[in-house]
């Protein structure tokens, strides 16, 4: 491989491709690493990540046992490395660690005054912790957390901005055996309340108000608002982040620095049984309530970390820098466990990638002189329509790995990322993983995987994947089919929380025994996969999971509204866009009632949700039993039909007739 500025590169390409699918079908370049990339790579050829590969699948538990002895701190060393009774695993029985030991005491012995933690605030206001600061900051909120009554077992419920007590927050809670449920600080005070409810959440963590692009928004007053539906919430924590007045109420509410005052910062974190839950996080599948995905202690920490340093190539003078909030899986894994477990620098970014200008992400690399960036297709796309020269105002050449996760990422992208921002050096990790895997499973190496734009290229070591027809037979190369993952690994989900019923059906009922994605992929000639999409109702928004059914239950909660579909539609910007239709109760469409729908699934779920078009319908398309026809629909959706009139009812049952028969 030669080292001529990284275009090293075997190109064939249709340049401009439409469809994504076609586009991913045709995708020939090859993308080796660079010479300067490989210099001191961990894993630096094809051959290494084979062998490591060959020995984990020969026997993955051996492979998970050794691993789990080097990486992680044991109180009490376990007995059985997994038992696995379909669906239930559990990983390294009958020993005791705890996450927070892992991530900040075990760094004391070589890393106390490494820089653990750069934290930037909207503002632009800086904040460094090392790791001996970090281990006290913890050690001393998981103290405020037991003075405030929480004990091993209890729920957290965390609604907070991106600052770092946010981090604190997370890691206290593992030191003292409690479970954290953080929930994106974008969500209604009626999304707040579902999840408490549903994990009986006993503490409430916020801040008085989060900055967002220039303005606070209240998050106390949309906390007080969920809480009055929160019944099992006992105690409200209250951060002081922008000096936004708030109410107090006696008797439940907290500050959260009052609390800090009253305790010293020696805690030792608590043994923790292996499969102690750690986190619950909730995630949308293909019905109206969201799945509390359930990970616990040892199993998800040992993957977090191993992932994190397989992945990322991370050497000890990295500085990490992971986008996505803490509210999603990404945040959790490779914002906090991952990184501090790994003893890394990490950046934390509490802000927008276009406030106060949309070249903030390039004055935050130049500035704090990030090596890796690890970010979302949806961002990338955001940045090509803002223009080059927002790059260009900033020297990138500290970046020598960059990332994308959460949906798939089109070639153009891709290229754009590869030339714009790594200088062609760079080598880019595509990496497929799930809420539920609890880490990356599928990502180049990049010391030893040529990269092909689009695809997430092979498994990490003992992770199986299969693409199965639904006859559960394997399809051919380049044949698309179910993605099913066939051992158990230690990251993976251990239920849905409270719903075992729920979490057998709908990861492990189609394919008995095997754990059913619920992404479409295909694995071409050189043993590289590419993910097609999902298979259910879930659609990708921005790179978040939404499900169409939430979607229509929010609008039908409305009093105007009879009956309502959501459908994904292709978008530059956003993967996907929300289409809805929506039939009315003796209503007349007008565009005030559309405004008003979007305002109405806005405060039911978060803006995140909110739909990009809505249109009336006299009646919705359906099958002969009584299953509206989506696919349809979204051809609708995507052909822009009657889009000039904004409010007209149509009526789309006679087109049900012309296309009965490939919707059933
Ligand atoms: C999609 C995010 C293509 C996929 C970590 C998956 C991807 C869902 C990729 C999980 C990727 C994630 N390429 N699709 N690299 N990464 N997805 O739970 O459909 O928010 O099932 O986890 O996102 O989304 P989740």
């Amino acid at each position: 491989m030669s080292d001529n500025n990284g275009e090293n590169v075997t190109e064939n390409t249709n340049e401009n491709p439409s469809s994504s699918i076609d586009t991913v079908m045709q995708e020939t370049r090859l993308f080796p690493p660079t010479d300067s990339f490989l210099e001191g790579c961990e894993i630096g050829s094809l051959d290494a990540y084979e062998a490591l590969y060959d020995r984990a699948k020969a026997d993955p538990v051996a492979f998970w046992e050794d691993l789990a002895r080097n990486e992680l701190h044991w109180f009490e060393d376990f007995h059985t490395t997994l038992n696995w009774n379909v669906p239930n695993a559990e990983w390294f029985v009958g020993g005791k660690t705890n996450v927070s030991y892992n991530c900040l005491d075990r760094n004391l012995e070589n890393n106390a005054d490494k820089t653990a933690i750069i934290w930037e605030g909207e503002p632009g206001d800086v904040r460094t912790f090392t790791y001996r600061e970090l281990h006290s900051e913890v050690s001393r909120l998981a103290n405020a957390f037991k003075k405030a009554g929480v004990e091993q077992g209890d729920v957290v419920s965390i609604y907070m901005p991106m600052v770092p007590e946010l981090a604190f927050a997370m890691l206290a809670c593992a030191r003292i055996g409690a479970v954290h449920s953080v929930i994106f600080a974008g969500f209604s005070a009626e999304s707040i309340a579902d999840r408490n409810n549903d994990a009986s959440a006993k503490v409430q963590l916020t801040a008085d108000g989060a900055y967002r692009r220039g303005k606070v928004l209240e998050l106390k007053k949309i906390v007080d608002e969920a809480l009055e539906k929160s019944p099992t919430v006992e105690t409200c924590i209250v951060l002081a982040r922008t000096d936004t007045a708030v109410e107090m109420r006696e008797g439940r509410d907290l500050w959260w620095h009052d609390l800090l005052e009253q305790v010293d910062d020696d805690c030792p974190a608590t043994p923790l049984d292996s499969e102690a839950p750690l986190f619950i996080l909730y995630t949308s599948g293909s019905t109206g309530k969201p799945k509390g995905i359930k990970h616990t202690t040892a199993g998800y920490n040992l993957y977090a970390k191993k992932s994190f340093e397989w992945v990322f190539d991370i050497r000890d003078d990295d500085i990490f820098w992971c986008t996505a909030d803490c509210g999603w899986i990404t945040g959790h894994t490779y914002v906090a466990y991952g990184p501090l477990c790994a003893g890394a620098t990490i950046v934390m970014f509490e802000g927008a990638p276009n406030y106060p200008a949309e070249d903030r992400f390039w004055e935050l690399i130049e500035k704090h002189k990030i090596t890796i960036l690890y970010t979302a297709p949806t961002a990338i796309r955001a940045f090509i329509k803002w223009g080059d020269h927002h790059v260009d105002k900033h020297d990138l050449s500290s970046l020598r790995l960059l990332g994308t996760v959460g949906e798939g990422i089109n070639p153009e992208a891709w290229m754009w990322y590869h030339h714009k921002i790594g200088g062609a050096r760079c080598p880019i990790v595509d990496t497929w993983w799930q809420t539920e895997t609890g880490g990356i499973m599928m990502s180049p190496l990049p010391g030893a995987i040529a990269t092909k734009p689009g695809s997430c290229t092979k498994p990490l070591p003992g992770i199986l994947p299969a693409i199965l027809d639904d006859s559960g037979a394997p399809v051919r190369e380049n044949q698309g089919g179910k993605l099913v993952l066939t051992h158990p690994w230690p990251g993976m989900l251990r239920g849905i929380w409270g719903d075992d019923e729920r979490f057998q059906e709908a990861y492990w009922d189609m394919f008995p025994g095997l754990y059913l994605a619920g992404d479409n992929a295909r694995c071409d000639e050189d043993g590289y996969y590419w993910i097609m999409g999902r298979i259910d109702d879930v659609i990708n928004v921005s790179g978040h999971r939404l499900s169409t059914i939430e979607i229509e239950s929010a609008l039908v909660s409305h009093e105007k509204v009879a009956e309502a579909a959501a459908v994904g539609r292709k978008d530059d910007l956003k993967g996907q866009a929300i289409a809805v239709f929506v039939t009315l109760i003796d209503s007349e469409p007008s565009d005030e009632l559309k405004q008003e729908l979007r305002m109405h699934v806005r405060k039911e779920i978060g803006a995140l949700a909110q739909p990009d078009d809505i249109r009336f319908t006299n009646a919705l398309p359906k099958t002969r039993s009584g299953k509206i026809m989506r696919r349809l629909l979204k051809d609708i959706a995507e052909g822009n039909e009657n889009l000039g009139d904004t409010t007209t009812l149509e009526d789309y049952t006679v087109l049900t007739q012309l296309r009965a028969d490939d919707e059933s």
